[in-house]
């Protein structure tokens, strides 16, 4: 079979997005008003993935369309990127009722429209925002968020290879101001991460993977927890100095780090 061209991974990322928007794989459709299949340039660089849709984001249809959405628009601002630019898209595509955390059932049911968007949009880096996008796209449910945050890690994500790069949750930062300095260092990480030829050369010889397994296969970690895609010691600069606080605050307790 010949190779998908970028208007049929358009024409198939359109046919996904009405799949999700009908869809009822998990008890998540009888409560949602609208589902959120994401938005942005379908051949974004940079793609971001959160948790899943709040109040704001189940009533428009669109992710990040809250409090959480506006500090997201301005971090990228401060790298010089605007949201039409990149593509946002969540780890659930219905809203949990009252913002509680996905259910394992419910990213169960969920991820393969993540592989699949993942698969037809081919970022060069994607950013995973907060604890259940990190664990579940690392492929590793115990390492979280406050210990992987900054530290890039390539991974073969729906049969296609990307540079992982987690980060707090906006959310977070809104909880808890102290984040927000963290939040902005690692954000000014991207460029750098975006502009690494090494990913775009390595992309084509790993992502092999057939159309159907892209759509069932979990997320395939090259390498166990530390990065391979790593900046050097000079960009990097030092450490994030905010470390996590002790005790836990609402943001936590919402499973946001
Ligand atoms: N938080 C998320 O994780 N996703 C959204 O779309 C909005 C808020």
């Amino acid at each position: 079979m010949p190779p998908a061209t970028e208007s049929d991974d358009l024409s198939a990322l359109e046919a996904l997005r009405r799949e999700v928007e009908t869809c009822t794989r998990c008890d998540l459709h009888a409560t949602r008003t609208r589902a959120v299949f994401g938005e942005g340039d379908p051949r974004a660089r940079l793609m971001f993935v959160g948790e899943a849709p709040g109040y704001h984001e189940d009533q428009q249809g669109r992710p990040f369309v809250g409090a959480a959405g506006k500090l997201l628009e301005e971090l990228l601002g401060a790298i010089g990127l605007t949201r039409e630019q990149v593509f946002i898209a969540n780890v659930l595509k219905s809203r949990p009722p009252n913002n509680r955390d996905p259910q394992p059932g419910e990213i169960e049911a969920c991820q393969p429209y993540l592989w699949r968007q993942i698969a037809l949009i081919k970022p060069r880096v994607i950013c995973t925002l907060g604890n259940f996008a990190t664990k579940l796209l690392s492929g590793d449910p115990v390492t979280g968020i406050t210990k992987v945050h900054g530290r890039p890690q390539r991974h073969e994500l729906g049969g296609h290879v990307a540079t992982l790069f987690p980060i707090f949750h906006p959310a977070a930062a809104l909880y808890t101001p102290a984040m927000l300095t963290t939040l902005r260092e690692d954000f000014a990480r991207l460029p750098a991460l975006l502009a690494d030829e090494s990913v775009a050369e390595a992309a084509p010889e790993l992502a092999g993977a057939p159309a159907d397994a892209q759509l069932t296969a979990p997320a395939l970690p090259l390498t166990a927890a530390e990065p391979v895609v790593a900046p050097s010691a000079a960009e990097l600069g030092p450490p994030p100095a905010t470390e996590p606080v002790a005790a836990p605050s609402a943001a936590e307790q919402l499973g946001l780090f």
